[in-house]
C-alpha cells in the first residue's frame, strides 16, 4: 500500500538563517512584481480582459498586490468548450501518466516555494510560516493523489474458470473547481488535482482574492507537462461566471470550498438537469464550521491555552477548521480565563510581512467589517474578557481586527452560533462534561472540535460521542496533515469525502465492472 510510505513535506524551518534570507528575497522580488495582470488560460492559450480588478494587500491597503482579469461570459462558454474537448482524450490517458504529472506539478511548487509564500504574504496576508506551510500541503496533495491513484488502479480481477471480472475506475467529465482565498493555493491545488488525476479536465476557478497565487498553480501544471485543455484557468467575479460554470450541461463534476450559503446554493443549482445534459452532476462541498474545544476541569491548562490562542488567531481566525468556541467545564474556569486574558494581550499584531507578526490583518475590508460587527455584538450578548489592540499606527494602514474573546455568552446568541471566520472567540462554561457536549455539539456544522483533559475516561467518552469530522485531543483544531489526518466535516459543514484522505479520489470516478465469458 504505497499511502503507507507517504511522508509529508516538511514545513520551512524560518529559524534558520538561511531560509529567513531566502524569504526576504522572495518578498523584495515580489514587491518589485506587484499589481502585473493575472492573465486567463483557455485551451493552452493567454488571455486578457478589458474588465479587471485590483487586489489591494490587506496589510497596506494602499498598495495593489494583483490585478485579477475577469472572465467574460464568451471566455466562460470556450474554457467549457475546451474541457469538453480535452475530455476523451485525458480520460484514457493511463493512470500513470496522470500520476506523473501530478508528482511533476509537486516539484515545480517546490521550486517556486518562497515566491508563492511571498506572493501569499501581499496577496491574502498570511504570515510566513502559514504561507510556507500552504505551499507544503499543496505538494502533499499532489503527491498523496499520486500514490492514491496507484491504489485505486491496481488491477481488481475476481475470475473463475469461465468467467473472467474486472472492476475499473474512469473519469466522470469536466470538472469545475471553485477554491477559496483562505488556503490559496493548497485548497485549490488538492481540489484540482484529485480531479486531474482521474482523468477529467478542470476548470480552476481561483477565489478573487487570491487569483496571482491561483496562477501559480496553473504555472506549475503547465511546466509539469499539461496537455492543453486539460487545464483551464478561469478567473473572474464568482457571481457572474460562477452559476454559468455551474448550471451548464457539459459540466459533470463540480468541487467547491467556501461558505455554506454559497455551497447550498451550488448544490441545487448542480441538481438541474436541462436537456443534453449525460451526466447527473456530482458536487464535492466543503463548508463552514463554528467549532468547540471544551476544556476539562484536569486539563493542563497552558497547553490549553495555547492551542486555543492558535486555532482561534492562526491566519486570523480565517479557517473553516478554526475554534470559535470554548466551553469550560467547572473549575476549570478561574484559571483558564485569566491565563487565556494574559495569551491573548500578548498576540503581536502586524503586517505578514514581518516575521515577528503573530497576527496579520484580515482579507480584506468586508472582513474587517465583518469582524468588527461580530464584537459589537459580543459587547452586547456577552463580556468582553481581553482583546488584542491593532497599534495605533496601523488602524487605519490595513485590515487590522483585535483578536477578542468573550465571556458569559448566551449558547443562543449570535456570537455562539454564527461563522464569524476572524479572531473572535465565544467561551461558554459548563457545570460538567454532560452539559459541556450538548453545548458544543448544538451547532448546525460538525468540522472540526477539540478537548483537552487528563482523565482516560472523559477523552475515551468525548472519542465516542463529540461527532465532529475531525475530532483533536490535547492539542489544537486547525492544520489537518494530508493522509495523517484526512479533512472534512459533516452536517452542514459539508458533502463528500475528506480532502487527503483515502475514499476522497472515489468521488470523482465512475466505477465500471466488465465481465468476459470465456
Ligand atoms: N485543512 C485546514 C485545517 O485543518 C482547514 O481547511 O486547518
Amino acid at each position: 500500500n504505497s499511502s503507507q510510505t507517504f511522508v509529508n513535506d516538511p514545513e520551512t524551518d524560518f529559524a534558520v538563517p538561511e531560509n529567513q534570507e531566502r524569504m526576504q528575497k522572495a518578498l523584495i522580488a515580489v514587491r518589485s512584481e506587484l499589481g502585473l495582470t493575472v492573465p486567463i488560460v483557455i485551451g493552452g492559450k493567454r488571455e486578457s480582459s478589458e474588465e479587471t480588478i485590483d487586489r489591494a494587500d490587506p496589510s497596506d491597503t494602499s498598495r495593489i498586490a494583483s490585478r485579477m482579469s475577469c472572465a467574460t461570459r464568451d471566455q466562460t462558454e470556450r474554457a467549457l468548450v475546451s474541457a469538453a474537448a480535452a475530455f476523451p482524450a485525458w480520460r484514457d490517458t493511463p493512470p500513470s501518466e496522470r500520476g506523473a504529472l501530478l508528482r511533476r506539478t509537486a516539484q515545480e511548487l517546490e521550486k517556486r516555494r518562497f515566491k508563492i509564500a511571498a506572493w501569499q504574504v501581499y496577496e491574502v496576508g498570511k504570515p510566513w510560516r502559514e504561507a510556507d506551510a500552504d505551499i507544503a500541503e499543496a505538494i502533499d496533495f499532489c503527491v498523496y493523489y499520486a500514490d492514491e491513484m496507484e491504489r485505486m488502479t491496481a488491477p481488481r480481477r475476481r475470475d473463475i474458470p469461465g468467467e473472467w471480472n474486472s472492476y475499473i475506475y474512469d473519469g466522470r467529465g469536466p470538472a469545475v473547481i471553485i477554491a477559496p482565498w483562505n488556503f490559496p493555493l493548497a485548497i485549490l491545488t488538492g481540489m484540482a488535482v484529485a480531479a486531474l488525476v482521474t482523468g477529467n479536465p478542470v476548470i480552476l476557478k481561483p477565489a478573487e482574492q487570491s487569483s496571482r497565487v491561483g496562477y501559480f498553480l496553473m504555472e506549475a501544471l503547465e511546466a509539469a507537462g499539461v496537455p492543453a485543455g486539460v487545464a483551464n484557468f478561469l478567473p473572474g467575479v464568482g457571481e457572474t461566471i460562477g452559476p454559468v460554470l455551474v448550471s451548464d450541461p457539459r459540466v459533470a463534476l463540480i468541487a467547491f470550498t467556501g461558505s455554506k450559503d454559497v455551497g447550498l446554493s451550488i448544490i441545487k443549482a448542480a441538481a438541474e438537469t436541462p436537456p443534453g445534459q449525460r451526466e447527473i452532476k456530482r458536487v464535492i462541498a466543503e463548508l463552514g464550521g463554528k467549532n468547540a474545544i471544551i476544556i476539562d476541569e484536569d486539563a493542563d491548562l497552558d497547553e490549553a491555552v495555547l492551542g486555543v490562542l492558535a486555532s482561534t488567531t492562526g491566519f486570523s481566525g480565517q479557517k473553516c477548521s478554526a475554534c470559535s468556541r470554548v466551553i469550560v467545564v467547572g473549575s476549570a474556569w478561574e484559571a483558564f480565563q485569566s491565563r487565556l486574558a494574559e495569551a491573548v494581550k500578548s498576540i503581536r499584531i502586524g503586517p505578514a510581512e514581518d516575521p515577528a507578526t503573530t497576527m496579520g490583518p484580515v482579507v480584506d475590508e468586508a472582513s474587517r467589517e465583518r469582524v468588527q460587527k461580530y464584537i459589537a455584538i459580543g459587547k452586547t450578548e456577552a463580556r468582553l474578557l481581553a482583546q488584542a489592540n491593532v497599534p495605533a499606527h496601523l488602524e487605519d494602514a490595513g485590515n487590522y481586527v483585535p483578536a477578542a474573546v468573550f465571556y458569559d455568552c448566551q449558547p443562543e446568541g449570535r456570537l455562539c452560533r454564527e461563522e464569524i471566520f476572524g479572531p473572535v472567540l465565544a467561551v461558554l462554561r459548563a457545570p460538567n462534561l454532560d452539559e459541556a457536549l450538548t453545548m458544543a455539539s448544538d451547532s448546525p456544522y460538525a468540522l472540526s472540535g477539540g478537548f483537552y483533559s487528563r482523565s482516560p475516561a472523559n477523552i475515551e467518552r468525548i472519542r465516542r460521542e463529540f461527532r465532529v469530522g475531525n475530532l483533536y485531543i490535547n492539542r489544537k483544531i486547525t492544520g489537518a496533515l494530508v493522509d495523517r489526518q484526512p479533512f472534512g466535516g459533516a452536517a452542514m459543514s459539508g458533502v463528500g469525502s475528506k480532502a487527503g484522505g483515502p475514499d476522497y479520489l472515489l468521488q470523482f470516478v465512475v466505477p465500471r465492472t466488465i465481465t468476459e465469458s470465456v
